[in-house]
């Protein structure tokens, strides 16, 4: 049932340092019981680190949701990023960018049931989810919400869409008083419409416009990151 993570996601990092790219339509995807009662202050205790966490980096990741603890070397249709000995995802490396510069801290979104390793099966499966508008259940949840002030919400474009995991932990949470910054990373499909889905589906919500970095090449979008997260007030 659980995946190989769940003893990671308790990861709560909180990181000081520092990524987009333009945002354009086409889908072109490269080659390519229930939550916990962790909180955010568990979390930065665990860490050793306390105070106000007004901002929330929560991001979903597909490296951080596989059904398998994926070997290095061995992950279908991988582009993940190698860092020391460990499989990143796109998202995460931004996230952690993100994080560094403002100052915020990080939750890893991840779902109950975790997707196959295998690539095909893996978009078969995600196909699936588009489909039956399903909204998997998460394993991970944010305890002390009311505490965010700003929320970057990150995913990898799925389907020119984001992940419905995504479409879970937004819909778990009151986030009318909180600023939303959508940040994605895809294959060339860019956050347009993503973005668009999710103004639509969540009218309420305030949704400022978000970044984008391509697939394959994320470490080189922090100049762009910078520069977007500069205009923030980052
Ligand atoms: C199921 C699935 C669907 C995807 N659909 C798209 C897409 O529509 N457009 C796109 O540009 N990239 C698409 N991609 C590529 C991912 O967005 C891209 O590889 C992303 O950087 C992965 O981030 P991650 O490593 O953090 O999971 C898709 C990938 C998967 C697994």
């Amino acid at each position: 049932m659980n995946k190989w993570t769940k003893g990671l996601f308790l990861t709560m990092i909180f990181l000081a340092g520092c990524s987009s790219d333009s945002m354009n339509d086409e889908p072109d995807i490269g080659t390519t019981e229930t939550s916990t009662s962790d909180t955010i202050t568990q979390q930065m205790r665990e860490t050793g680190i306390d105070g106000d966490a007004d901002i929330l980096i929560a991001y979903f990741t597909r490296p951080e949701n596989l059904e398998h603890e994926p070997a290095v070397e061995a992950v279908s249709g991988s582009s993940f990023n190698v860092i020391d000995d460990t499989l990143v995802g796109d998202v995460q490396v931004i996230a952690e960018m993100i994080a560094e510069q403002t100052g915020g801290a990080l939750f890893s979104i991840q779902t109950e049931v975790g997707y196959p390793n295998v690539y095909d099966e893996h978009t078969a499966f995600a196909t699936r989810e588009v489909e039956e508008d399903a909204r998997p259940t998460l394993m991970t949840d944010v305890a002390e919400m009311t505490e965010v002030d700003v929320l970057f919400i990150g995913f990898p474009v799925w389907w020119n869409r984001a992940p419905r995991a995504v479409l879970t932990f937004l819909e778990t949470y009151d986030l009318t008083d909180k600023q939303i910054i959508p940040f994605a990373t895809h294959g060339g499909s860019g956050l347009t419409n993503s973005q668009n889905e999710l103004q639509t589906l969540y009218p309420a919500y305030d949704f400022l416009e978000g970044f984008a970095a391509r697939a394959g090449s994320v470490e080189e979008a922090e100049p762009n990151l910078l520069n977007w997260l500069d205009e923030l007030g980052y």
